[in-house]
This record gives structure tokens, C-alpha cells and sequence, in this order.
């Protein structure tokens, strides 16, 4: 009897010795079955009565043994796994594994409109000229010879800063203009791409917030052809070779004369129809001959300087390069809308 009890705990000491655990819950499997509160080990202490008296403090010694061999390996394998994984639960780090993939970003459809206009005019020499958002009433409107009176300068279409009347996020990107001419004498030739301000009513066509890119070219003998063989060379960069454009003659306070370039889209299908109202033609910038007065609010001789300047708007252009419908989807950051434009440059 006594030789068979010894035995068997001689078999649980070896299986203890020998079972391989390698996740956590092998590893609680094992405490439940030499740990736990109804433990294999535990039972065994029942069974000293049965044994002969001169060997129940071996039997007991044995019984310590296994005992103490159980709780070493699992602290010790515990110890393993937790410095394996980490983490205190039951993961198995596989390092083959492929990774999760990783999403990359796509460039914003206004980005991508505004790269290419601005590589189209710096391969014929324009510089990028960046400058605030936030200006001054003389910068955005009075320099440009805007009328104190004038209706853009309402507060219906103006955000004026806190309660001032000078402070205000600009309007338009002729406010560049101001800036440049009142810090550097000519020759200048730069395009200001940027974010401009108006505070209109949110609907599927105009936002209160949207991008402009501003040319101004000044110097000597600059001509209105000048300004036409410029903007003809751009429409035809960006919107195709055989490109046709036309000016029609228009008002802007800071230019004289004022006009407005449309290219010609063609009327091929219904959307063309739709998007150019019937006529095949479609509006894409405002131009003209820097206004004197412009030139001289800022410190430029008119006698001696010409020169032309013009605004286009990027979401409009953006819309109809990749038909978009709504404008409101190039601010809302959508995920599904915008990976739409990965890998387009
Ligand atoms: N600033 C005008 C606007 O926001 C656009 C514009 C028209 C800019 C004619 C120009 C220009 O430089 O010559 O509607």
C-alpha cells in the first residue's frame, strides 16, 4: 500500500517536472491542478493516515517536495510568459506574422488642384508668395482701391475679427498683392495660393471658406497681351493643349480694364450642359491691369511700371476636374471621400 502511494506521488512529482506549458492557459490549467483549492497534492495529505508510521514524515517531506516543485515552476513559467508576450494573458506572439496594413494618406483634392496650377506658373517664373490670413481693412480692400462704400466690404460678406472694423480674415488673395508691392519695388512676379474667407450662406456650390491662387506680374511695358498669352499658356497646361479661352470684359475696383477668362469645355455630353448652362463655356478666373491707383496706393510709379494680375478659385476647378458635386465634401473630412484621391499628384 505504502509502496504504491509513494509511487504515485513519485509519478506527480515527474509530471510536473516534465509537462511543458507555453501559453497562460496551460500555464492556469496547471495551477488549478497543483494549485488550486481542490489540488491532486492536497488530496494526497489525506492519505498520511494510511501510511506505516515510520514512514509518514518521508511520505510527508515527499508530499512538501512535490509542493514546493509545483509552486517554483509556476512562478517561474509565469515569469516567462509574461516577459514574452507583455502582457499577463494568453497571447502568442507570432513575429512572421504580416502586420496589420498601414493606411497611408492621400492628398486633398484642393491640394492637388493648387499643386498643379502653382508648377504650371513657376516653370514660366512665378515665385510662391505665402502671407496672412487674417488682415487689415487698407491691405483688403482700401490698397485695392475698394470704396469705403463698397458692398464686399459689408459686414454681411466680411468676418470681421471681435469688434473690430480693421481687423478681418481676408476676403481675397489681392490682399497679397497690397503686401508684396508695399515691400518690394518691381520687377515682381509671384502667385499667392491661399485660403480666403466670405461670410456666405453654407450650401452644395459656395462655402464661407475656400482657396484662391493670385498672380500679379509688374514691370516695365507689361501689355494686356502679355496677360493673354500668360493665361492662355495656363489653361492650356492645365485643361489640355487644344484649349480655347476667352476674356470677357468685366469690373473688378482694382484692375482697368477688368475681365473674365472662360475656357472652352465643350458641350459633349448632358454634364456639360449642365455645368456650363448650355453655352460650353466655363468661367475660371478674374484678370486685368492693375488699377494706377493700386500702384500708387502702394508705392509704385505708374508712369514708369505696368503690369497685370489675376484670381482663380481652387474648388470650383477641383469640382470640375473630379466631378464633385457637393463642396461641402472637400471640408468635411471624410475618410471614403478623400482615399478616393490616393495616388493622384
Ligand atoms: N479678387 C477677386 C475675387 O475674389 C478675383 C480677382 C479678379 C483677382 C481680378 C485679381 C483680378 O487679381 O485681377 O473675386
Amino acid at each position: 500500500m505504502s509502496a504504491d502511494i509513494f509511487s504515485k506521488v513519485h509519478d506527480i512529482l515527474k509530471s510536473i517536472n516534465e509537462v511543458k506549458i507555453e501559453t497562460m492557459s496551460e500555464l492556469e490549467s496547471f495551477r488549478i491542478k497543483y494549485l488550486g483549492s481542490k489540488n491532486e497534492i492536497k488530496s494526497l495529505f489525506g492519505e498520511i493516515k494510511n501510511v506505516e508510521n515510520e514512514k509518514k514524515k518521508e511520505f510527508g517531506q515527499l508530499l512538501n517536495d512535490v509542493k514546493q516543485a509545483a509552486e517554483d515552476k509556476f512562478e517561474s513559467i509565469r515569469h516567462i510568459i509574461e516577459n514574452k508576450t507583455g502582457r499577463a494573458d494568453d497571447f502568442d506572439l507570432d513575429l512572421t506574422a504580416p502586420c496589420e496594413p498601414i493606411n497611408l494618406g492621400s492628398r486633398h483634392p484642393v491640394s492637388i488642384v493648387m499643386n498643379r496650377i502653382i508648377s504650371i506658373f513657376e516653370r514660366i517664373g512665378f515665385n510662391v508668395a505665402e502671407e496672412r490670413e487674417i488682415e487689415d481693412d487698407w491691405h483688403n480692400f482700401t490698397a485695392m482701391n475698394t470704396p469705403e462704400d463698397h458692398p464686399a466690404r459689408d459686414m454681411q460678406d466680411t468676418f470681421y475679427l471681435r469688434d473690430s472694423t480693421t481687423e478681418l480674415l481676408r476676403t481675397h488673395t489681392s490682399s497679397v498683392q497690397a503686401r508684396i508691392m508695399t515691400s518690394q519695388q518691381p520687377p515682381i512676379r509671384i502667385i499667392a495660393p491661399g485660403r480666403v474667407y466670405r461670410n456666405e450662406t453654407i450650401s452644395s456650390r459656395s462655402h464661407c471658406q475656400f482657396h484662391q491662387v493670385e498672380g500679379l506680374y509688374i514691370d516695365k511695358g507689361v501689355s494686356f497681351a502679355d496677360m493673354k498669352q500668360t493665361l492662355l499658356y495656363f489653361a492650356r497646361e492645365m485643361y489640355g493643349q487644344k484649349t480655347n479661352i476667352r476674356l470677357r470684359p468685366s469690373f473688378f475696383p482694382f484692375t482697368e480694364p477688368s475681365a473674365e477668362m472662360d475656357v472652352y469645355w465643350g458641350l459633349n455630353n448632358e454634364d456639360d450642359y449642365r455645368i456650363t448652362k448650355g453655352t460650353g463655356w466655363l468661367e475660371i478666373l478674374g484678370c486685368g491691369m492693375v488699377d494706377p491707383n493700386v500702384l500708387i496706393n502702394c508705392g509704385i510709379d505708374p508712369d514708369i511700371y505696368t503690369g497685370f494680375a489675376f484670381g482663380m478659385g481652387i474648388e470650383r476647378q477641383a469640382m470640375l476636374q473630379f466631378k464633385i458635386t457637393d463642396i461641402r465634401q472637400l471640408f468635411e473630412n471624410d475618410t471614403r471621400f478623400l482615399k478616393q484621391f490616393s495616388g493622384v499628384v
